[in-house]
């Protein structure tokens, strides 16, 4: 089903990193629950400070915006009126346009937070969403039932889906990440035949180090094999939200997330508060049109990580981009996990220490210095014998390279950094120079 349509990995915001189940609307939590003004609020904010304008249409109401019944009559499920006014979620599309409305529902009895399901209402429910409410794209939960369910579960849904709404809807199936961690046993194929476009792979981003860790190591460990089962045409693995421009995260670690999935063709659905996101990581990395340039690659082809894992350094690789390029990020990971635990946050603000633990100094700033090989190990040569290398973040060239090209970084121990770097044949960017 999917394949007839062409698709990039979605860009958008969604609601549950930081609001949660917050059904409680009132008063200092009116704009940081599930509740409509909440939703306008972040929608503002996406066009007003440019995200709209870089690739991010969407809000996503992930769970618990409903009423915990099903509308007697109709058989709708309706979202709370005192959440969401009489108009409900209709209204809010309408009010968040041209910002395009996700909504969330779940292939079981009901969602994970107890709201109901879709299970034997995918027809009605997909003309609901799709047709009655103007959502573009549907977030499928798998709580409420099992791997036997599955199958057809998620199947029907993608067939009523693309009748309501159409080819160009997308349908994220939370299938796999409910079949446990190896990814080699799941059934990626019938996903793709079922009209999922993305998957969530794995388990739930958390606002904190570890998390992004833990699921960063996750998708390198299976990268090579995923990188065979998605992609353009096929689905797209979605290893969760970007926790970028929450005070969780170090700046470092947020360099470090954009470039790994933008490598790795995920999506890039943001799991903050607009309003709160620091100005410099926000033109840095979030609205970096290099880096999403990279995530969007029309030829929809996902990298993967080609080094060992390591607790020190990583390269991650993408090396076949639209115009015969390659992507590389060149990953520090902070040290060892003990090194990452020992970080505290300063208790005044976003800045990140670390202490001394007996007689070791945590967090030692140093030099490194990092080969990047052209060849085999990256699955990238320039054809015409020489590079030229662009670091994404720094918005500058590092110039013309033959057989690979030196990074330097420079690094706190604990803390992760990321170069993302921008191969193209220095014969290509020259005629762009000079065009
Ligand atoms: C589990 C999903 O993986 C999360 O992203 C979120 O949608 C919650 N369920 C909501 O209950």
């Amino acid at each position: 089903l999917s394949s007839l349509s062409f698709k990039l990995p979605p860009m958008g915001w969604m609601s549950w990193e930081l609001f949660r189940c917050n059904v409680n609307c009132t008063g200092k939590y009116h704009d940081t629950c599930i509740g409509h003004d909440a939703f306008v609020k972040q929608a503002t904010v996406l066009i007003k400070d440019g995200y709209f304008r870089a690739g991010y249409n969407r809000v996503h109401v992930d769970d618990c915006f409903a009423n915990r019944q099903r509308d007697p009559v109709s058989g709708d499920i309706v979202a709370d009126p005192t959440r969401f006014g009489t108009g409900g979620m209709r209204k809010l599309a309408t009010d968040i346009a041209p910002v395009e409305l996700a909504v969330y529902s779940d292939c079981g009895t009901m969602t994970c937070m107890g709201y109901p399901g879709s299970i034997n209402h995918e027809v009605h429910d997909a003309k609901l969403f799709f047709q009655k409410w103007g959502a573009t794209y549907l977030k499928y939960d798998g709580c409420y039932n099992n791997i036997t369910g599955y199958p057809s579960g998620y199947a029907k849904m993608g067939q009523a889906l693309r009748s309501a709404g159409g080819e160009k809807t997308y349908y994220s199936c939370s299938w796999p990440a409910y079949l446990g961690d190896d990814e080699t046993k799941k059934p990626y194929a019938q996903m793709t035949a079922a009209g999922c476009d993305l998957w969530r792979n794995y388990g739930d981003i958390q606002c904190d180090l570890g998390s992004l860790m833990d699921i960063v190591d996750h998708y390198g460990d299976y990268s090579k094999f995923l990188a065979t089962v998605s992609g353009q045409g096929k689905g797209y693995n979605d290893p969760d939200m970007l926790l970028i421009g929450n005070t969780c995260i170090p700046d470092g670690a947020a360099r470090l997330q954009m470039a790994v999935w933008s490598i790795l063709a995920a999506p890039l659905i943001m799991g903050n508060d607009l309003r709160l996101v620091p100005t410099p990581i926000r033109d840095q990395v979030l609205l970096n049109e290099e880096a999403i340039a990279i995530d969007q690659d029309p030829l929809g082809i996902p990298g993967y990580r080609a080094s060992n894992k390591s607790d020190v350094a990583e390269l991650w690789v993408r090396p076949k981009l639209a115009d015969g390029g390659a992507a590389v990020a060149v990953v520090y990971k902070g040290g060892s996990s003990l090194t990452r635990a020992r970080l505290e946050r300063n208790p005044s603000g976003s800045a990140w220490t670390t202490r001394k633990i007996g007689a070791v100094q945590l967090g030692k700033t140093k030099k490194l210095t990092l080969h990047v090989p052209f060849g085999a190990e990256i699955g990238w040569s320039p054809p015409s014998g020489t590079a030229s290398v662009r670091d994404i973040y720094a918005r500058t060239s590092l110039g013309e390279h033959t057989s690979g090209v030196d990074v330097s970084l420079t690094v706190t121990e604990g803390i992760p950094e990321t170069v993302l770097l921008r191969l193209s044949d220095a014969a290509d960017s020259r005629a762009v120079s000079d065009a």
